[in-house]
C-alpha cells in the first residue's frame, strides 16, 4: 500500500471512533511480584534506548505508608524514585540510580483530599491522572484555568517537570502557577525516623523548589491547587500564511487568553488558535476529543508505521512529501476533533465549558479491548515511533528565532515535510516563573515531533534540519528544554541557564542529603556530575550528542559531521560535500 492509502486507513480509523481501547501498559513491570522490576516510559523506550532495573517497588495508597517507604529506603541509602501511572516522560526521569534501586508508585495514590468550592481550594493526591482531577473540580464548580493538552499525565508527574499549556495572561500556563500548597515526604534522620512529611504554604521559599523538582527532591503526597469558578471557552481554528508568523508570535499570547500556533513549514502555513473566555451563558457543549489522542485501531497503527517505514527508506523527497500533506487536511477537515455539541463538528466557534476543552485523552481511560486498538504510541504494537523535542525562548527573541526557521525553510523547503507530516511544530506561551526550574522568562515553547527509527543508529532523512534548528535555538536564542521531552544533547550545559539553580540545589541538599532520589540522569542534567551526553560511534544520529567528529555520524552511510547550512555553530550530519562554500571546521 501507498503512503497514502495507509493514512486514508489510520484516518478512517480515527473517523469511527472506535469504542473500545486498551490502556497504556504499566511503566513498572516486575518478574516476582514486586521484585526484580523494569521501569520504562510510556513509549517503552528511553532515549538513550537502555533498560531501566529496579530491585523492587511499592505501590503506597495512603501518605503513611509513603512514609514508610521513603523511610525504608533513606534508612540504608538505597536509591529510589517515583514512578506514576503512565510515566509519559521520554528522558530517563522515573529510573532510579545505581543498579539496586527502588521504585515508589503513586498509582494507587489518586484520591481528592478535599475540595471547597466557595474558596477554590482543592487538595488532591500525587498520583492523581490530571484527567479525573479536571473531573472532580469540575463537579465541584471549579476549573484548573490552564493545563497541558493530553491528560493522562499524572499530577505529580506533570509539576515535576515544569508541564503548561498555552497562555501569558494571569499566572500564565504551567500548572504549578496554581499550586498553593504541597506535601512532601523526604528523607530524615534517624531520630525522625528516616523520613518525615514537609507541608508547604504559599510564602514558604521552598515551595519554589518543589513545585518544580524533577523528582529529586523526594516524593510528593499532596498538591493544593487554588482554581477559579468554572468557565466557558471559545476555540477557533484558522490557517493563515506564515509571511508574517515571526510577527504574529510576538503578539499572539497578549491578543488571546489561550492562544497557540502549529507552523506547517513545508506548506507555509500556521494554524493559529484564537481561543479567550466567554461569558457562561454563550450557547455552546462543545468537547475536545483531539484526534491524536484517541485510540486508533492496531491494524491501523501497524500499517501507518510500515508505510512510514518505507517512505522514509526508499521514498524520494516528492513521495514524502506528499504523504505529509494528508495528516494536516484530514486534522483540519475534522475541526482537530472538536465538536459543538459532544458529537458533531458544524464549524467554528466550539464554544464548551473548560473541564472539556482544556484537554483530552480517550485512549488511555477505555476497557481493555486485547489490544484490538490503543494510544498511537503504544509500545506493544509495532506502530508509529517518534521523538519530540520541546523547548523554550524568550518572547522577545522568538521572532528572530522563527524568521531563522523560515530562512532555513526557504533554503531546502522539502526537508521540513517530516514536520508537516506531524502536524507541525507546535508554539505555546509559559509565563515566567517564581519557581527555580520554571521559566525565568515569559517565553514561547516549541514542540517538534519527527520521525524514530525502531533501529539503533538507523540515519533519519533530513535529520540535519531538525537538528540545526534545535542547536540554533539553544546555542544562539538560550533556549531551555522542557525537562519532560528531548534527546540527550539538548540537556548539555542547560541548568546553567537557570539563574536560580543554585537556590534548588540548596534546597535538595536540605531535603536529600545523601542523594538517594538522585539518579545519573538527575545528576547529568543538575550539572551535579557527568554530561548527559553519550559520545560515541552515531552518537549524533540518536541525538546522544552534537557531532564534533564523523564517527558520530554515519559515514559509512555518507553522513558526516557539517556546520550547519545556516547557523554555522551547529554540527550537524548531512551528505553535503565539506567543500560546500560554507565555512567549516579546521
Ligand atoms: C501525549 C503527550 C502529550 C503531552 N502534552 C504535554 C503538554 O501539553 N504540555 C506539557 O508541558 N507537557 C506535555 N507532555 C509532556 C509531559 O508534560 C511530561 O512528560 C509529564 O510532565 C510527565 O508526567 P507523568 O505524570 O507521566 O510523570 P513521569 O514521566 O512518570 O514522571 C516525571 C518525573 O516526575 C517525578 N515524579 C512523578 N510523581 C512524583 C511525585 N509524586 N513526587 C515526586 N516526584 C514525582 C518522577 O520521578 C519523574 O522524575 C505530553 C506528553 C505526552 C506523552
Ligand atoms: C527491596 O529490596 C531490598 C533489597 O533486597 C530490601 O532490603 C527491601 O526491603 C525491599 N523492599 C521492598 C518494599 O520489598
Ligand atoms: C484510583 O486508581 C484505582 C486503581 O488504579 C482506580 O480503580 C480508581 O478508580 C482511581 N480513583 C480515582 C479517584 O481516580
Amino acid at each position: 500500500m501507498e503512503g497514502r492509502e495507509v493514512l486514508v486507513v489510520l484516518l478512517l480509523g480515527l473517523l469511527l471512533g472506535l469504542a473500545g481501547s486498551s490502556p497504556p501498559p504499566s511503566p513498572v513491570a516486575c518478574t516476582r511480584g514486586t521484585s526484580d522490576c523494569m521501569v520504562t516510559n510510556v513509549y517503552g523506550s528511553f532515549p538513550d534506548r537502555t533498560i531501566c532495573r529496579a530491585v523492587n517497588a511499592t505501590f503506597p495508597r495512603t501518605e503513611q505508608e509513603l512514609v514508610a517507604a521513603v523511610a525504608a529506603a533513606a534508612a540504608v541509602k538505597r536509591k529510589v524514585k517515583a514512578a506514576t501511572k503512565h510515566s509519559h516522560s521520554f528522558p530517563k526521569l522515573a529510573c532510579p540510580g545505581g543498579r539496586d534501586g527502588t521504585i515508589i508508585s503513586t498509582e494507587r495514590l489518586n484520591r481528592t483530599v478535599s475540595v471547597d468550592a466557595a474558596s477554590g481550594l482543592m487538595t488532591v493526591e500525587s498520583g492523581m491522572v490530571l484527567k479525573d482531577l479536571i473531573q472532580a473540580a469540575a463537579a465541584a464548580g471549579l476549573a484548573l484555568p490552564h493545563s497541558p493538552y493530553w491528560y493522562g499525565l499524572t499530577i505529580g508527574g506533570l509539576l515535576a517537570t515544569g508541564a503548561h499549556g498555552s497562555s501569558l495572561w494571569g499566572k500564565g500556563s504551567a500548572v504549578h502557577e496554581y499550586v498553593v500548597g504541597m506535601r512532601i515526604v523526604t528523607p530524615a534522620p534517624a531520630s525522625q525516623g528516616f523520613a518525615v512529611v514537609r507541608e508547604l504554604a504559599v510564602g514558604d521559599p521552598d515551595l519554589d523548589a518543589v513545585k518544580v523538582s524533577l523528582g529529586v527532591l523526594g516524593v510528593v503526597s499532596q498538591v493544593t491547587f487554588k482554581l477559579q469558578p468554572m468557565f466557558k471557552r471559545s476555540v477557533t481554528f484558522e490557517k493563515r500564511d506564515d509571511t508574517d508568523f515571526a510577527a504574529q508570535a510576538a503578539v499572539w499570547g497578549n491578543l488571546h487568553e489561550f492562544g497557540d500556533m502549529a507552523w506547517l513549514p513545508r506548506q507555509g502555513k500556521v494554524i493559529y488558535r484564537t481561543d479567550a473566555r466567554v461569558p457562561v451563558s454563550t450557547p455552546g457543549n462543545g468537547l475536545n476529543d483531539y484526534l491524536g489522542f484517541r485510540a486508533n485501531p492496531t491494524l491501523a497503527l501497524i500499517t501507518a508505521r510500515a508505510s512510514e517505514e518505507h517512505l522514509e527508506e526508499d521514498g524520494s523527497d516528492i513521495a514524502r512529501c506528499l504523504a505529509a500533506r494528508l495528516p494536516p487536511s484530514l486534522f483540519e477537515l475534522q475541526g482537530y476533533g472538536f465538536t459543538n455539541d459532544g458529537s458533531f463538528f458544524t464549524g467554528y466557534p466550539v464554544v464548551g465549558f473548560q473541564n472539556r476543552i482544556q484537554a483530552s485523552g480517550t485512549c488511555i481511560s477505555s476497557k481493555e479491548d486485547g489490544l484490538l486498538s490503543s494510544c498511537t504510541w503504544d509500545p506493544r504494537i509495532r506502530g508509529p515511533f517518534f521523538y519530540q523535542s520541546g523547548f523554550s525562548i524568550a518572547v522577545s527573541k522568538a521572532p528572530a528565532y522563527i524568521a531563522e526557521m523560515q530562512k532555513l525553510r526557504d533554503l531546502n523547503p522539502r526537508a521540513f515535510c517530516g514536520l508537516d507530516a506531524k502536524l507541525g511544530v507546535l508554539l505555546r506561551y509559559v509565563k515566567a516563573s517564581s519557581a527555580y526550574l520554571g521559566k525565568s522568562e515569559d517565553s514561547l515553547d516549541f514542540d517538534v515531533t519527527y520521525y524514530r527509527s525502531y533501529t539503533e543508529g538507523e540515519p533519519r532523512s533530513h535529520a540535519d534540519v531538525i537538528d540545526e534548528i534545535e542547536q540554533l535555538a539553544l546555542k544562539k536564542y538560550g533556549a531551555v528544554p522542557h525537562w519532560g521531552k528531548n534527546r540527550n544533547f539538548v540537556f548539555d550545559g542547560a541548568i546553567a541557564k537557570y539563574p536560580k539553580a543554585a537556590e534548588f540545589l540548596k534546597v535538595k541538599a536540605r531535603y536529600d542529603p545523601d542523594g538517594i532520589f538522585s539518579s545519573e540522569w538527575s545528576d547529568q542534567v543538575l550539572g551535579i556530575s557527568g554530561s548527559p551526553n553519550v559520545v560515541g560511534k552515531g552518537c549524533a544520529i540518536e541525538g546522544l550528542c552534537v557531532c564534533s567528529d564523523d564517527s558520530h555520524c554515519a559515514p559509512e552511510k555518507g553522513l558526516f559531521c557539517r556546520p550547519g547550512q545556516l547557523f554555522a555553530d551547529a554540527r550537524v550530519c548531512s551528505t553535503r560535500p565539506a567543500a560546500s562554500g560554507l565555512r567549516d571546521e579546521l
